[in-house]
């Protein structure tokens, strides 16, 4: 403890009106964070002064980070302002570090009022790279769109923040320490806690560990190899999947959380993730698995390093969610996918009879249907899925359901896989994504093909490429009405459905960097050709996908920066 309480003080600073989070919080470069005179402070002190004073007076805060450049010194901020601002307990990773499931978990472990966690998720990190901070309320997931609106109106008002620029918080070691802050009757309490042991702990209530145990070190051992990506996971999986379920070390790589990612991004597909792609093409692993920055995301691979979809993850894991304990003992209360993702879990649904949701991308949606009791299990494509036990996406969980299934199954992946195509079909599935184009032109080209396609006329029209015709059944701006809350949410993203199922779907992302980024999206089912190539499949309809908004002649480009 300090001699004498710790000074409390009023800072001035000018509002910055380009402080709206997104659905992933605030995220800036670096050099914005580090240049722009009180920019961290300002956002920060927006969040906390969103929190009702009377619920903020002693409440209990959780904070983590994924260990990115400006991690630490950005931790050491929200301590102070924390304090400052009437927080009475802030529960935080030890040096700073707690990946964003644990961080849920934590908050709805602590019955704490909310979280903070500083992370750009799967972007790049390093002085050169990005920089974030998110907002999570009481039940542990990110913030519904009314907080996130509030944040963003105090920041573009706010004249003063407050913070305790005494106070000096020691990061490296466990256990609780108390400040005396002046004008306070109760200390103000900061508690480094082992975040990696209560997650662990909360898994270890869903899975068998026994099973999993055998499945990775027992006499038929599976071979797998998971990809940290230098980023927070490492602590994790060196804890859950080497030494308590005995999976041999060398089986995780890149476990150390670097404050650039090793100079990679982290981001768990195939493009950035190539390295374990490579590394599993000789056959020599059953699994692979990788995960982001902050540990939300995560990708699955086959032996030979065969991609399973993120859509067909989700699908997967909903086919078989009676090997994994948790759900045999809570039942199953729902499916949901956000709307972009493909319609593969849809076939599951319907199938088992279980509640499916389409909800807009971002996981907050999900959050609401799970607070009420509607939903289970649930995924994007962005290579999110997760369940119930919190409100974030999980990745580690992700890899321990995949491992649950091949305990209780004693199958490959890819059988796995393909055996759920040979039963439900298979919805192939692709993402084009056009990076850094004008933002005005692409949002120009969004309300010209809006226009398009709900004039009533679009509805019937035919389009052919080579032997296939496509006949527009349904064309709209996606939109959602939560059924817990009825909040309506438009704008969601055009979607043109065809009489045979398939999908095309256009939305510029919410997360992307300069400028923006138009996302195309291609859904097609097929019962019984399941074994095609992905790209030849839907070449038709990626086709008409141009053809109808004219990409490429608007954007002036001649093909996606990355497909998916
Ligand atoms: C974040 C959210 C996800 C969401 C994704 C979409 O990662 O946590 O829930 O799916 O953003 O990103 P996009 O760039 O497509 O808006
Ligand atoms: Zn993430």
């Amino acid at each position: 403890m300090e001699d004498g309480p710790l000074q409390v003080l009023t800072v001035a600073t000018a509002p910055y009106p380009d402080q709206r989070p997104c659905s992933g919080g605030l995220r800036r470069r670096v050099g914005v964070f580090q240049g722009r005179r009180h920019y961290l402070h300002n956002f920060l002190q927006s969040v906390f002064s969103c929190i009702d004073l009377r619920d903020r007076q002693g409440c209990t805060v959780v904070v983590g980070g994924d260990g990115r450049f400006f991690n630490r010194t950005a931790m050491e901020v929200v301590v102070q302002m924390a304090a400052a601002n009437g927080v009475g307990r802030l529960i935080v990773g030890c040096h700073g570090i707690m990946s964003t499931p644990a961080v849920s978990c934590a908050v709805r472990k602590y019955k704490a009022m909310g979280g903070i966690v500083l992370t750009a998720s799967h972007r790049p990190g390093g002085p050169q790279g990005d920089f974030g901070v998110k907002f999570n309320s009481a039940n542990g997931g990110p913030a519904q769109e009314g907080v996130t609106n509030k944040i963003y109106q105090i920041c573009r008002t706010l004249e003063e923040f407050t913070i305790c620029p005494g106070l000096r918080v020691d990061l490296g070691t466990l256990g609780r320490q108390e400040f005396d802050l002046e004008n306070k009757f109760k200390p103000f309490t900061v508690e480094m806690v082992d975040s990696v042991e209560s997650y662990a702990n909360l898994l270890r209530n869903i899975f068998d560990f026994a099973a999993l145990k055998e499945l990775l070190s027992g006499e038929h051992r599976i071979r797998i190899r998971v990809d940290a990506m230098s980023g927070v996971m490492g602590p994790y999986v060196r804890r859950i999947l080497c030494e308590e379920l005995g999976a041999p070390a060398k089986s995780v790589v890149n476990c150390v959380p670097l404050e650039d990612f090793g100079g990679r991004r982290p981001d768990p597909n195939l493009t950035y993730a190539a390295d374990l792609v490579d590394s599993m093409q000789d056959g020599r692993y059953d699994l692979g698995a990788a995960f982001d920055g902050d540990g939300d995301r995560n990708m699955i691979l086959g032996r030979h390093g065969v991609f399973v979809t993120p859509s067909d993850s989700l699908a997967v894991i909903a086919a078989n969610i009676f090997c994994i304990p948790y759900f045999q003992h809570t039942g199953v209360r729902g499916f949901a996918r956000s709307m972009p993702t493909s319609a593969a879990v849809d076939k599951v649904a319907k199938a088992t009879k279980i509640d499916l949701y389409e909800t807009p991308v971002g996981w907050r949606f999900f959050g609401n249907l799970m607070d009420a009791g509607r939903l289970s299990l649930c995924g994007e494509e962005s290579f999110g899925t997760g369940g119930d036990h919190i409100r974030e996406k999980d990745g580690l969980w992700s890899v321990l359901a995949w491992l649950s299934i091949l305990a209780t199954r004693r199958q490959s992946v890819d059988d796995i896989v393909k055996d759920h195509w040979r039963k439900y079909g298979r919805n192939y599935y692709t993402r084009y994504d056009y990076k850094d184009v004008d933002l005005d032109a692409a949002c120009e080209l969004m309300e010209d093909l809006e226009m398009l396609l709900t004039d009533k006329s679009f509805v019937g029209q035919r389009f052919a490429v080579a032997d296939n015709i496509y006949q527009v059944e349904q064309a709209d701006n996606f939109e959602y009405t939560d059924p817990v809350d009825s909040t309506i949410t438009r704008n969601q993203g055009l979607r043109i459905m065809f009489t045979n199922g398939s999908r095309i779907i256009y939305r510029l992302s919410g997360t992307g960097g300069v400028g923006a980024t138009i996302r195309v999206y291609i859904d097609s089912y097929e019962k019984e050709d399941i074994f095609q190539d992905t790209q030849v499949m839907l070449a038709p309809l990626a086709t008409i996908a141009l053809k109808i908004s004219q990409l490429h002649v608007r954007t002036g480009r001649s093909g996606p920066s990355m497909i998916t």
